[in-house]
């Protein structure tokens, strides 16, 4: 009995055994599944785990246009289909095209005084208007440095013009009085020029001329209709030099800012989701009628840009250390402009490829004085945003390589001698077909920075939209509907 009794408990606890087996089986099988879905999940839901995005929570809504934009680096042929597809995307947007394929962005400026915009260029305002009447004369931008972040000034000129300019199809963008009718509200300061002249505290003054202007800006801004409508979530602020707007940022946040990079921005004050990254203009000119080859271009590796001390700078000096005995590596520092734009144009035109080191900023105008030159450019930033990334796929015509990487024995001098003729020729053409995007002037032209630029904004606007909208929910109160 008693041996009976022990193994029919053994049978009963086998069978228990094999019960527990198989549930847990199943529980595992059952994780994993459960694991691999969310990992297939789209990313914003991985988003939502940023302090960021509780802020805006703005979902990438734009997918579907960004992966049909992106053919304008595409063969030809498949741009026109793509086109094509994109223009029902863009209706629902609101955004009305004036031709089938172009957004084009309806714009309220304020008017705010001279001493904002132009008459920081010392034009004079001739009777009532605070605008220069662009038909008669054009206010000129001072040359030198300042030029890296005239963005403020061609963007501006561009929507005067859309008024007047007869060919509208030409236009990304109309500039409209009546703000109801607007897709985005302009504020015309023009803040990285406010930075470059006047960040000096003047003896008997309290704060700079930089400073008092952006107070005076911020109270004008947030005193207006169109700022209380939205609080400010359908303003564009410009403020390009890293430097600018200091003190005004933290108080326009909602607004979309148009920004070199978020190097010196806390996340929740900008971001890649709010923001739009603009290029800096070029100091070198551009490379017309170049033929040159691999061949031709003896220098493979080129650099010219200060030494920094602090923060991402200190890659640069590591990477002097490892590559100053290459015979055909030129690495140089000083800035472009006091080492002649003239020694530099050359030295990029002859090499193959161009350096582009974080310093005290993620980004440069290095990068597009690389572009402007065809010298491919060599991207050594990790936290580099770069302009139009949602319709320009970068790595047709950059090497991006890791800063861990680049620190590495040999790896870098390696990577560039690995990289042969076609491979570069192919980059190059490339680079020959986009640098146009980079290109600021007046009259913009189709396809240009100035006309990029709007439309970058364009693909903003369903995003503030929502966010209006989503603001709006409650606003209807016990005391407003009685
Ligand atoms: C501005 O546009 C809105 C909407 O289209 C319209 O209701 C309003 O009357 C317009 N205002 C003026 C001053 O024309
Ligand atoms: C480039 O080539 C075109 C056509 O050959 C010529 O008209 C033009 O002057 C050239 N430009 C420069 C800057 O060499
Ligand atoms: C926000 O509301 C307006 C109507 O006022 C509507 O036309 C628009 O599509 C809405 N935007 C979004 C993104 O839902």
């Amino acid at each position: 009995m008693a041996e009976r009794n022990v193994s029919k408990s053994m049978i009963a606890s086998r069978k228990s055994l094999f019960c527990f087996f198989t549930m847990t089986s199943i529980l595992f099988i059952l994780s994993w599944f459960l694991v691999l879905r969310y990992a297939a999940r789209p990313h914003f839901i991985d988003d939502n785990l940023l302090p960021t995005s509780r802020t805006f929570s703005v979902i990438d809504q734009n997918v579907e246009s960004t992966i049909g934009n992106r053919a304008i680096l595409v063969d030809n042929e498949k741009e026109e289909a793509t086109q094509q597809t994109q223009t029902p995307d863009e209706e629902d947007d609101g955004l009305k095209g004036s031709s089938c394929d172009k957004l084009v962005l309806k714009v309220f400026m304020y008017d705010l005084p001279p001493e904002f915009h132009f008459g920081l260029l010392d034009w004079k305002p001739n009777g009532k208007s605070v605008w220069p009447d662009i038909r008669t004369q054009i206010p000129h931008y001072p040359g030198g440095l300042n030029l890296q972040h005239s963005i403020e000034y061609w963007l501006t000129l561009d929507l005067l013009a859309s008024e007047f300019t007869e060919a509208r199809n030409a236009h990304s963008v109309l500039r409209v009085h009546n703000s109801s009718e607007a897709d985005i509200i302009f504020v015309p300061f023009f803040s990285s020029l406010s930075y470059n002249r006047y960040s000096k505290v003047n003896p008997h003054e309290k704060k700079s001329s930089n400073k008092a202007l952006q107070d005076k800006l911020v109270k004008y801004v947030t005193a207006q209709e169109e700022w209380k409508r939205s609080g400010g979530r359908d303003h564009l602020v410009l403020a390009h030099h890293p430097n600018s707007m200091l003190d005004a940022r933290m108080k326009l946040w909602p607004a979309t800012y148009m920004l070199s990079d978020f190097g010196r921005y806390p996340p929740n004050v900008a971001n890649v989701e709010k923001d739009v990254i603009a290029p800096y203009k070029h100091v070198i000119k551009s490379y017309v009628n170049d033929s040159s080859t691999f061949d031709s271009r003896p220098t493979l590796l080129y650099f010219q840009g200060a030494i920094y001390r602090k923060d991402g700078g200190f890659a640069r000096q590591e990477l002097f250390h490892r590559l100053k005995n290459e015979k055909d590596v030129h690495f140089s520092f000083g800035s472009v402009l006091k080492g002649g734009v003239r020694k530099a144009t050359e030295g990029m035109r002859s090499s193959k490829f161009c350096l582009n080191i974080a310093g005290d900023t993620p980004s440069s105008n290095r990068l597009f004085d690389a572009i402007a030159s065809h010298c491919v450019p060599v991207i050594i930033s990790d936290d580099i945003e770069l302009p139009y990334e949602d319709v320009i796929d970068y790595s047709q015509f950059c090497i991006f390589v890791r800063t861990s990487d680049a620190l590495r024995e040999n790896y870098l001098i390696n990577f560039m001698r690995s990289i042969g003729r076609d491979e570069w020729t192919r980059m190059w053409s490339k680079l020959k077909e986009v640098e146009s995007f980079f290109e600021f002037q007046y009259p913009s032209k189709e396809g240009d920075a100035v006309q990029m630029i709007w439309q970058a904004v364009a693909r903003k606007v369903p995003a503030m939209r929502l966010k209006l909208n989503r603001s709006g929910r409650y606003t209807r109160s016990l005391s407003s509907t009685e």
